[in-house]
């Protein structure tokens, strides 16, 4: 399995292709996945964190509202929303109704994904992820005590790296009480505080029987020298690969620097922000990734507004309109928009012709 062909794989779109070739025709389609803040706070202070104060200014400190987050839900289900990812903005276990909206999310028949620190588990939320979750992924980005306290700026060992421990090998031990179709893994960015014990949580990651770790070059506007350790990190990482079994996999995810760094694209308006709603702790929802919590990004408010007339409304296509794509920092959608493009001006038949999707991934497709 290459990078491409795991969940992981920007080609996993191509398992909707109705949706993207509705796309390509210029047509309006509901998103695939919702992206969901349930908090913009975080009891962990990652030095690099995107929506950290001291970053793009972007973090509000607010944590959504219970009512706000359930109807948002339910409106996703019924505009024909698929997935429902839980991440941030900041942490969304900080949001005590968290656990209940990811119960309702799965209860309403869409996926369920959480991406989380991992500090903040209990047995209600652990609870909440075996009833509702097809993946949990704990963003860990250090193998000691000590790496992950720096880079993770941990000032209560509480929230710290032994704790995580704990709580991953009890997610582990509650995944193989029945629930094996769970995939649980670690989200790793590479930095020159923790390549060094990189390889010593992948040997513990395997012990504890995680499904996978993954690591990532970090990235931040106009600090190309945090990405820069993810160069000479290759060779550790090639070793961590050599830990991969049948049931435990190391996903280096080589392809995200190039995509994240390249700003001169062949295409001069956005297609692929179709493929996703975000909804931030400000109940507002943004025309983008990277832009949530950004004013200017903002499409609509969820307090006043339904998500279907947000969608479908013309401050989504007023703010297309005005993006340059060439500025778009971290863009991660870029192989989204050159194959949307590409299927732009063919007919169906010639789009079916020119994919492939016997090794394209279905493993967590709703997930874009
Ligand atoms: C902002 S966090 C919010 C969810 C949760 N608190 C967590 O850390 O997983 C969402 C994801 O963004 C990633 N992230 C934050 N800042 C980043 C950066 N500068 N470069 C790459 N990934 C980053 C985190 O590693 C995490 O996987
Ligand atoms: S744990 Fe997540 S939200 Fe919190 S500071 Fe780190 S990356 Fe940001």
């Amino acid at each position: 399995m290459t990078e491409e062909t795991s969940q992981f794989g920007r080609l996993k779109m191509l398992n909707h292709m109705p949706t993207l070739k509705s796309i390509g025709r210029g047509e309006k389609v509901p998103p695939i996945t919702l992206e969901l803040d349930p908090d913009d706070r975080c009891n962990h202070s990652c030095y690099f964190c995107y929506y950290a104060d001291d970053g793009t200014g972007a973090r509000t400190q607010q944590s959504l509202d219970k009512d706000i987050m359930m109807h948002t839900l339910k409106e996703s289900a019924e505009l024909g929303i698929k997935a429902v990812t839980f991440t941030g903005g900041g942490e969304p276990l900080m949001n005590p109704h968290t656990p209940e909206a990811m119960i309702y999310a799965r209860e309403l028949g869409m996926d369920v994904g959480l991406v989380t620190n991992g500090s903040l588990f209990n047995e209600t939320s652990i609870d909440a992820v075996i009833q509702s979750c097809q993946f949990v992924r704990i963003s860990l980005d250090g193998g000691s005590e000590e790496s992950h306290a720096t880079v993770h700026g941990i000032k209560n060992p509480r929230y710290g790296f032994t704790t995580i421990m704990k709580n991953l090998e009890t997610l582990a031990a509650r995944k193989g009480e029945g629930k094996e179709d769970l995939v649980v893994g670690l989200g790793y960015l590479v930095d020159t505080n923790n390549i060094a014990s990189a390889l010593a949580l992948a040997e513990q990651a395997r012990a504890i029987g995680l499904d996978y770790v993954q690591f990532r070059p970090l990235y931040f506007d106009g600090k190309p020298e945090w990405t820069a350790p993810w160069e000479s990190a290759q060779r550790t990482l090639a070793k961590a690969k050599g830990l991969e079994t049948d049931s435990f996999k190391v996903h280096i995810i080589t392809d995200r620097a190039d995509e994240i760094t390249m700003r001169e694209k062949p295409y001069d308006s956005c297609l692929a922000h179709a493929l996703l709603a975000i909804v931030g702790a400000t109940g507002k929802a943004y025309f983008c990734s990277p832009f949530r919590g950004l004013e200017k990004a903002e499409i609509g408010d969820l307090r006043e507004q339904s998500l279907s007339a947000i969608w479908y409304g013309s401050k989504r296509m007023e703010l297309l309109e005005s993006i340059e794509v060439d500025k778009c920092p971290n863009c991660r959608f870029q192989t989204h928009n050159k194959v949307l493009y590409d299927f732009t001006g063919k007919s169906d038949e010639q789009i079916d012709a020119s994919v492939d999707l016997s090794t394209v991934s279905p493993l967590h497709k709703n997930q874009i």
